[in-house]
């Protein structure tokens, strides 16, 4: 590890996310399919510390068990620090240790919240002076939900879903996760989508060639009304990877039964997002959840996006 004692470090923060609605459409020419998503940022978050070195190296420590995780270049924060610096005819290294606390493969963009970080970071270290466009543009290039992780607070994504617009949200909503001991494989819940929509012979309804956000979920984020929320959640996601794991289905009327206003999987799952009224319904749910053994985490949203630590 190249850390000499007292040597420079830039510490930057990003947050994971649920998507409180996402409505799937047709595949596009670049084998992404269209989306029309709002996300909300949570308090759930990513610390990417980034130290000068001569080549690209990355450690993970965290609340989570990071073992399985490849850091090698085949890493997406290693591949968004090596894009920063091809991109801006940097010649050095940089080295990462990222303390991670969103679900790993959980659908909470744990990996894009390192990518945007990870940018942020090496441009402080390097002092490459990205602009912020440029820095969404190259998270773009990295993962369809890079961009958000920069932004944060309550957005709607359409296209991949990263293109952007801010969405208006008041107060703050309350989370608690069921975190599922396995990852799921977000093309691998896209191509179920596929595959049930293809046997069905469903035709993509006029609706889902163009999805868009529905108008009580942008008033409910508004009003911060969370039963309101609760009763617009939707995920079209939620059934192919209900399909590849069955026991989801468990956990979701685990939650509904003990004192959740709503649940849903967050974006490809298989963590499950429940919204809660208080707190007293959160401690009621996260007991229940911890009960039948699941791993529970509390989080509350909107939060904000990517941003520098002053330690
Ligand atoms: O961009 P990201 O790496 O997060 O996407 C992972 C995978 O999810 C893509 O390779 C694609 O299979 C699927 N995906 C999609 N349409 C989107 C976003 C993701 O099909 N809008």
């Amino acid at each position: 590890m190249i850390t000499p004692a007292g040597s420079q470090v830039v510490h930057a923060r990003a947050p994971g996310k649920i998507n409180v609605f996402l409505k799937v459409g047709a595949v596009m020419d670049d084998g992404y399919h269209d989306l029309a998503t709002a996300f909300q940022a949570v308090s759930l978050s990513e610390d990417v510390r980034a130290y000068p070195a001569d080549d690209f190296s990355v450690q993970f420590t965290g609340s989570i068990d990071t073992s399985g995780l490849a850091v090698d270049g085949s890493n997406l924060a290693i591949k968004a620090a090596r894009l920063l610096a091809r991109k801006t005819g940097f010649r050095g290294g940089v080295h990462l240790e990222i303390e991670k606390h969103v679900p790993i493969a959980g659908g909470m963009g744990g990996g894009s919240a390192d990518a945007a970080a990870t940018l942020l970071a090496c441009d402080a270290l390097w002092g490459t002076a990205a602009s912020k466009d440029e820095l969404l543009e190259l998270g773009a290039q990295l993962g369809a939900d890079v961009p958000f992780a920069f932004t944060g607070g309550t957005a709607i994504g359409t296209g991949r879903g990263d293109q952007l617009s801010p969405a208006l949200a008041k107060g703050k909503f309350q989370w608690v996760l069921a975190i599922a001991d396995f990852g799921m494989s977000t093309p691998a819940v896209y191509k179920e989508l596929d595959r049930h929509r293809t046997r069905h012979a469903q035709d993509i309804f006029p609706a889902q060639r163009q999805p868009t956000v529905d108008a009580n979920v942008l008033q409910a984020l508004r009003a911060g009304d969370a039963v309101m929320l609760a009763e617009s959640l939707y995920n079209d996601l939620q059934a192919p990877a209900l399909h590849l794991a069955p026991g989801l289905g468990k956990v979701l009327q685990l939650g509904e039964e003990n004192g959740a206003l709503a649940g849903i999987l967050s974006g490809s799952g298989p963590t499950v997002a429940f919204l809660v009224a208080d707190a007293d319904s959160a401690l009621e749910l996260q007991v229940a959840l911890s009960a039948a053994r699941l791993r529970v985490v509390r989080a509350t949203g909107p939060v904000r996006g990517a941003r520098l630590i002053h330690d």
